[in-house]
Order: structure tokens, then C-alpha cells, then sequence
């Protein structure tokens, strides 16, 4: 039998190319994560969406770099080949070299490979300083979380002419300095299909469709454990045996382009 071998960033630019999905889950923990990475999810995301499923707060922003580190750590020891991308928390990244400082400590404490930071063009200089530095970046448009105090609520973004074209400009602004993927939250299937159809890099959808490279659940969600299911999200538990099975049974959904549906989808 030949060595397991952990998935990189240059692995899931194939799997683009090779018009392969990219099956992702968020993780919080070694033991979510061990039965995920077994049952063929190619990337964990340690969400810092944990402030809400796992810490009970009404919104991500009250989560801390130790918080996102000790959590990395437990999902990095559950892991043989999944890719382990954690998000940097609110205020960890307000500038390039706050930035660098931070996501060195997340990187070199956990052993996570990828830092995702959520925001647009004005992140080009972070995302071009952490590439110089070995440290490769996952950008995040659409809803963006983080922001739901200037956003004013969790709602689709880029339904109109004006906010597509701006989701779209990011995109490439942060493709052009390097990002090694991209998630897409919640923004209409269109523009998330022309957005993955023009960019070289995975883009991985949630609440975007089924135009994209890859999807990317919060693993609660899809467990049926969170207390709301979101319109973009199925609960694939409920037809299934037990844990691994469900994630084994979402990991095949998405790659078998199943899943999303375009109900799963927004206008
Ligand atoms: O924190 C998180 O779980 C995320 C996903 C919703 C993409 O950023």
C-alpha cells in the first residue's frame, strides 16, 4: 500500500483543471476530523464560524487568534490527507504585518497549511506579503461574516449590477496576487459560475451554487446539529448510518456534481 499523502494547494489547482469538485467541511475537532479526512474530504476548514456552533455567540467576532490556534491544532491531529485551511479571527489581519505575525503563529503552532482571510482587494499587500513568506492564502467574498455589523444581516451579496462587478474586481485582484483559492459565500450561481469559470484558482462555494469548483459546508449544518439549516445546506445525516458514512455520502454528492443543486442556490 503506498503512503497517504496530504493534499496541497498545487493538488487542488489540478483537480480544478481536471474538472474534479472539491469536497470541503468545516472541522472543529480531531475526531470530526479524522472521520472526515477518511471519508475523502479534500480540505477541513476551521471555521472561525466555531465562535457560533461550538462557542454559542450570536457571530464570529468574538473569537480570538489562541482560540482559532487551539482548534487548529486539534484537527491537524485527526488529519492524514486532508488540506487543514484555518481562518484568521476579526482584527487578527487589519494589517499586512499584524497579518504576518498572526498567521506565522497559527501556521507554526498548529501545523495548518493555509490561513483564509475574508475581505477583497484592499488585502492584496497582506496576501502578497504572507506569499513571500511561505504562507499561502485562502480569500473569502461574498458574506462576509465578519463584517455583519457594516452588513447589517446575514443576506445574499451581489444581487445587483454594482455589487456583482465589485465581487467580481476582488476576485481577480486577489487572484493576481497569488491567493491559492477562493471561498464564495453566499452570492447568486451566476456570478459564482462566472467567477470559478474565469478564475485558475479552486473557488469554493457556499450558498453559491453548483457552478463552482468545490463546496464547502459547515460541518453542523450538514450533521443537522445546527438550530437552523440554512436554505444552502442539506442535512445528510438524516438519511444515513452514522457520521463517517454522511460525510462520506456528502464528499461523493459534491464530487459527483449532485450536490449543490440549484436549490441550493440564490438569484
Ligand atoms: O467560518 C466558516 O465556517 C467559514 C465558512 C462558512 C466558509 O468561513
Amino acid at each position: 500500500m503506498g503512503a497517504i499523502t496530504s493534499i496541497s494547494t498545487s493538488d487542488l489547482i489540478e483537480m480544478k483543471r481536471r474538472g474534479e469538485k472539491i469536497a470541503c467541511l468545516t472541522a472543529y475537532d480531531a475526531s470530526f476530523a479524522r472521520l472526515a479526512d477518511a471519508a475523502g474530504v479534500d480540505i477541513l476548514l476551521v471555521g472561525d464560524s466555531l465562535g457560533m456552533v461550538v462557542q454559542g455567540h450570536d457571530s464570529t467576532l468574538g473569537v480570538r487568534l489562541n482560540d482559532m490556534i487551539y482548534h487548529a491544532q486539534l484537527v491537524r491531529r485527526g488529519v492524514k490527507r486532508s488540506l487543514v485551511v484555518v481562518d484568521m479571527p476579526f482584527m487578527s489581519y487589519a494589517t499586512p504585518y499584524q497579518a504576518l505575525g498572526n498567521a506565522g503563529r497559527l501556521l507554526g503552532e498548529s501545523g495548518a497549511q493555509v490561513v483564509k482571510l475574508e475581505g477583497g482587494a484592499w488585502l492584496a499587500a497582506t496576501v502578497e506579503l504572507l506569499g513571500a513568506r511561505g504562507i499561502p492564502v485562502c480569500g473569502h467574498l461574498g458574506l462576509l461574516p465578519q463584517s455583519i455589523n457594516k452588513l447589517g444581516g446575514y443576506r445574499v451579496q451581489g444581487r445587483d449590477p454594482q455589487g456583482a462587478e465589485v465581487i467580481k474586481r476582488d476576485a481577480e485582484a486577489l487572484e493576481s496576487v497569488g491567493v491559492a483559492m477562493l471561498v464564495l459565500e453566499c452570492v447568486p450561481s451566476q456570478l459564482a459560475a462566472e467567477i470559478s469559470a474565469a478564475a485558475t484558482i479552486p473557488v469554493i462555494g457556499i450558498g453559491a451554487g453548483p457552478g463552482c469548483d468545490g463546496q464547502v459546508l459547515v460541518v453542523y449544518d450538514m450533521l443537522g446539529i445546527s438550530e437552523r439549516l440554512p436554505r444552502f445546506a442539506k442535512n445528510f445525516l438524516a438519511v444515513r448510518a452514522g457520521v463517517e458514512e454522511a460525510f462520506r455520502d456528502y464528499a461523493g454528492a459534491v464530487k459527483r456534481g449532485e450536490f449543490p443543486g440549484a436549490e441550493h442556490g440564490f438569484e
